[in-house]
Order: structure tokens, then C-alpha cells, then sequence
């Protein structure tokens, strides 16, 4: 009985998992990490361990959003949420600076985003576009205590902060109650087979001692007046166990 009061208890965590954590995701990513939709687009704040000084090179932020992309700025608006919700995350103490996920375009002689958005935002700070910088070596990032973005090294900067991004699946978003409810009738069909399962195959024990080869003979293993049986002594006992 303990066993099947665990897998109760395990059927719960799914229920809740589905029900509870789910949805408020969205349309964003499901791997596991926290995403926070804003707009169209799902932000990924890089936590890294609490007890660690930060250091990010560029090619450890694009590590941590492998399959999906650095953070983008389209609009004041989007850098205004970056700053408040990066001061939330990290208290700006010390004050973060993030990659951005740019590079210099040799054609437009320019700094460009990463897939190809065009820049119709920016917020550089004053001169830093006039940065001496090698032009393959020019990449830049976000103060988030600030809100001004700033041409930095690719090679030897090290920044502290790392903000992955995503464009939100609308279409997943409206999808999820269905595929919760789907799943919901899954699971609990699959919980209801599983428990008259062991209902029956205990009770056949019971009956014919002598095997269960004996029992397949004289119980056809899904007859199912006899399963529903078994559903309901189970339940009585549940409740009856204090
Ligand atoms: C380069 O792009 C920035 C926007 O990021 C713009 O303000 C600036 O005028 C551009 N510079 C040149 C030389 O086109
Ligand atoms: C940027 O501007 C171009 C043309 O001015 C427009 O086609 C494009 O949709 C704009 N992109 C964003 C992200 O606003």
C-alpha cells in the first residue's frame, strides 16, 4: 500500500507540474531553465552560482544561449524592462554588464545584430562607437545599471552578466490548455491501468496461492467487471488507512 500511496503522490506532482507550472511559461522555451515572456519575446537571465564572482567571455555567453540567441534590443521600451528586471535579478551589486549579441559588419562598416534584426534602436554611450578597437574584435554589451551599451573586446573582455533570448511561440501558447488536458486524460488513464494492475495481480495472488500461471487460466488478465471491482476495494481501503 505504501507504494501506491507514493505513486499517488507522484500522479500529483505531475497534475501540478502541468496544471500550475506550464502556463505560466507561455509560449517561451521548456528546457527546464526559468524564461520570462515580455512582448512577443522570452528572456532568460543567466544565473551562474550564487557563490561565484561572474565572468563571461564572449564565447561563454553564447555557450549558455546555445539554440537560442544573445539578448537583441529592439526599442527603448525593451531596454527599459532589461534594466528594471536585471536590477531585480542581480541588485545591480556590483553593477552588471551583459553581452549583447552583436558584431561588426564589415559591409555596412557598423555594428550589427547577430540574426540579421535591423538596428532601428540604439543606445550607445557617448564616443563609444569611435572605439579603436580592431573591427573584427568589436563587440559590445549593456550596463544594465545605466541602460548605455558600450563597444567592448570579443577576445579579452569578461563581462558578468549573460541574457539569453527567444521569440515566444504564439502558437505554443494557445496550444497549452488542450495539450494540458490531453496529457491530464493521459495520466490518469495511465494511473487507473496501473493501479487496477497491481489491485488485480495482488488479488490473483491471493485467490490462487499457488501462481499466477493458475490464475491466467481461470482470470482472463482484463476482464473488466473485475478490474472495476478491485478499483473500488482499493479505494475503500485508501480512505480507511489513517
Ligand atoms: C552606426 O549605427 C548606429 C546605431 O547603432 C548609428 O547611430 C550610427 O549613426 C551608425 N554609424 C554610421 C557611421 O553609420
Ligand atoms: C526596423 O525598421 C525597418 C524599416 O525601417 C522595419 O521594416 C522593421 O520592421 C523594423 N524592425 C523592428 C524590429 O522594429
Amino acid at each position: 500500500m505504501e507504494s501506491l500511496k507514493k505513486s499517488h503522490r507522484s500522479l500529483l506532482w505531475c497534475v501540478f507540474v502541468l496544471c500550475v507550472q506550464l502556463p505560466l511559461t507561455g509560449g517561451c522555451p521548456a528546457d527546464g531553465r526559468t524564461w520570462l515572456p515580455f512582448k512577443d519575446r522570452c528572456y532568460h537571465f543567466v544565473h551562474g552560482d550564487e557563490d561565484k564572482i561572474k565572468s563571461y567571455s564572449f564565447e561563454d555567453a553564447k555557450t549558455h544561449c546555445k539554440g537560442f540567441e544573445l539578448l537583441t534590443i529592439q526599442s527603448g521600451e525593451e531596454n527599459k524592462f532589461v534594466i528594471d528586471y536585471s536590477s531585480e535579478v542581480w541588485k545591480n551589486s556590483p553593477p552588471v554588464i551583459v553581452w549583447l549579441g552583436m558584431y561588426y559588419d564589415s559591409n555596412t562598416q557598423n555594428m550589427t545584430w547577430l540574426h540579421d534584426y535591423a538596428v532601428n534602436f540604439s543606445n550607445w554611450e557617448d564616443g563609444s562607437l569611435m572605439s579603436d578597437l580592431a573591427a573584427m574584435d568589436k563587440c559590445a554589451a549593456l550596463h544594465t545599471n545605466t541602460g548605455k551599451w558600450e563597444i567592448v573586446s570579443c577576445s579579452d573582455d569578461l563581462e558578468n552578466g549573460v541574457i539569453c533570448e527567444a521569440a515566444q511561440d504564439k502558437e505554443k501558447a494557445k496550444r497549452k490548455p488542450s495539450a494540458v488536458l490531453s496529457a491530464l486524460v493521459i495520466l490518469s488513464v495511465v494511473a487507473i491501468v496501473g493501479v487496477s494492475a497491481v489491485v488485480w495481480f495482488l488479488h490473483q495472488k491471493h485467490n490462487f496461492g499457488s501462481g499466477i500461471v493458475t490464475a491466467f487460466e481461470y482470470h482472463p488478465p482484463f476482464r473488466v467487471p473485475d478490474t472495476d471491482q478491485s478499483c473500488l476495494v482499493e479505494a475503500e481501503e485508501t480512505d480507511s488507512t489513517p
